[in-house]
């Protein structure tokens, strides 16, 4: 399907950019806005502001066809007909959703807005946020304009992929703005879900993010029940769930990342606002964020005082692949270590996380596995990257110190690979030396 007008993102992060290349690869004429003069530029010049598979490919070829530029300020131009914000919802230290890049998103496009024209909202939001904010903004203009909440559901690592596959939810203040939202998202994916409200649409994408988070702390409350009474966690789940489909636990592990951290308190806040206090999603939010101090503390029974500590996989999760350090719950792991062992060398590696973000982090990286191993007494899996899944766990603790720890929050491996390999919820295997 092809299309006369053009589209302005205004926002060009993780999910403005991904965006804007699945848009413009489709042939769709796409503008992105941006304050951070870097992004702009080095977007204009094709070159990839972050890893996400696929992406670098599709950047180039759609800013060679001049099919995406980007801008600091939203170009005048009555090309454009559709507004999509896409700026940033973080949550500040008390847990409430900063709104502060929204606000001035929205101060922007009403400067730009012609009637008629569509805004249509990305960035997550607190429930209510499109109407009680958004609308309000918009209806001070006194011209008639289109608007929806459409969120973006794909995961880090297949973005590009999943824009085109995942049902895209649309929940508009009027049928208007559904049809404008579905005609649009119909260039990429088969299949639009109207919901009957902005609010139901936030809903949507709240509860998918904190669904997970409460599955992950599920799964991490049974690994912290084994490591007190000395069961492997491994062991329960794999057998529990052996022909047995009435059972689905995840794997234990921590949990980070730009939006799993936060959309769990984005939508207890909105909802406590609106009357109801939902404690059984909160609650998994607090298991998985106690996790690490839980888990440093049991380290540090086995392991009193260790000199060189190597952390492998800094990113925020390892699989599917990301560099992507934001949120990633190797910051609190690096407080907690440095807090218990001020003295100790740390070395870190990762594979795909940029050196401007590892060099935020109190420790040297090492570029091979090999150098992380040599003489450490404490090596720990952060994450389940691909290149540390496969690794020969036996030989590389061999290159410890005498009776040095590899502490494992993915439990990738099996006791029998190595004497000294322990995971969350897998203490026990050392237990039994
Ligand atoms: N990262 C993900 O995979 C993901 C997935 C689903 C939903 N979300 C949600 O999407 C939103 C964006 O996430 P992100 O990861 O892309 O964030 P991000 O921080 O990577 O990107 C936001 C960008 O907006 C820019 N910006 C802020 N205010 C601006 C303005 N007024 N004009 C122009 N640019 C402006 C910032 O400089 C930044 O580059 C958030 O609400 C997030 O929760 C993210």
């Amino acid at each position: 399907m092809s299309r006369e007008k053009a589209i302005c993102i205004i926002g060009m992060g993780y999910v403005g950019a991904t965006l804007a290349v699945g848009f413009a690869s489709k042939g769709v004429r796409v503008y992105g806005v941006e304050k951070q003069q870097l992004i702009v530029q080095k977007l204009n010049s094709g070159e990839a502001t972050f890893y996400e598979e696929g992406f670098d490919k599709i950047l180039s070829d759609v800013t060679a066809k001049k099919l995406l530029t980007c801008h600091n300020e939203i170009p005048k131009t009555d090309e454009i007909d559709t507004y999509i914000i896409t700026v940033g919802t973080p949550v500040c230290e008390n847990n409430k959703v900063n709104e502060s890049y929204l606000l001035s998103a929205v101060d922007e496009l009403k400067n730009n807005l012609k009637p008629g024209d569509a805004v249509i909202l990305r960035s997550t939001l607190k429930l209510g946020a499109t109407e009680k904010i958004v609308k309000t903004e918009l209806d001070k203009l006194n011209i008639p304009y289109k608007l929806s909440f459409c969120p973006e559901r794909t995961v880090e690592g297949k973005s590009i992929e999943e824009l085109t596959t995942i049902p895209q939810i649309i929940g508009g203040v009027d049928e208007k703005s559904n049809q404008h939202s579905k005609e649009l998202f119909s260039i990429m994916v088969d299949k639009c879900i109207i919901v009957s409200s902005p609010k139901e649409a936030e809903l949507c994408k709240l509860i998918c993010n904190t669904q997970r988070d409460l599955y992950f702390g599920f799964a991490n409350e049974v690994a912290s029940i084994c490591d007190n009474i000395g069961a492997s966690v491994s062991n329960v789940i794999n057998a529990i769930s052996e022909n047995y489909s009435r059972v689905n636990i995840a794997r234990p592990g921590l949990v980070g990342g730009p939006c799993l951290t936060k959309d769990t308190h984005i939508l207890v806040q909105g909802s406590k606002e609106m009357g109801y206090t939902p404690e059984i999603s909160l609650q998994g939010r607090i298991t998985n964020e106690k996790l690490i101090n839980e888990c440093i503390n049991q380290i540090e029974r086995i392991m009193p005082s260790p000199k060189k500590i190597s952390v492998l996989g800094l990113a925020f999760k390892g699989s599917p692949p990301t560099g992507d350090m934001r949120g990633s719950t190797v910051y609190d792991l690096m407080n907690l270590l440095k807090q218990k062992w001020k003295n100790a060398e740390y070395f870190g590696y990762d594979s795909l996380a940029t050196d401007e973000d590892v060099a935020t982090l109190p420790l040297t990286r090492v570029n091979d596995i090999e150098t992380a191993f040599a003489s450490a007494d404490l090596v720990i899996f952060h994450n389940n990257h691909p290149d540390l899944q496969k690794l020969d766990i036996k030989e590389l603790s061999g290159k410890m110190n005498f009776g040095g720890i590899v502490y494992d929050f993915c439990n990738m491996y099996n006791t029998i690979d190595s004497v000294n390999y322990c995971g969350l919820g897998n203490m026990n295997y050392l237990k039994e030396r």
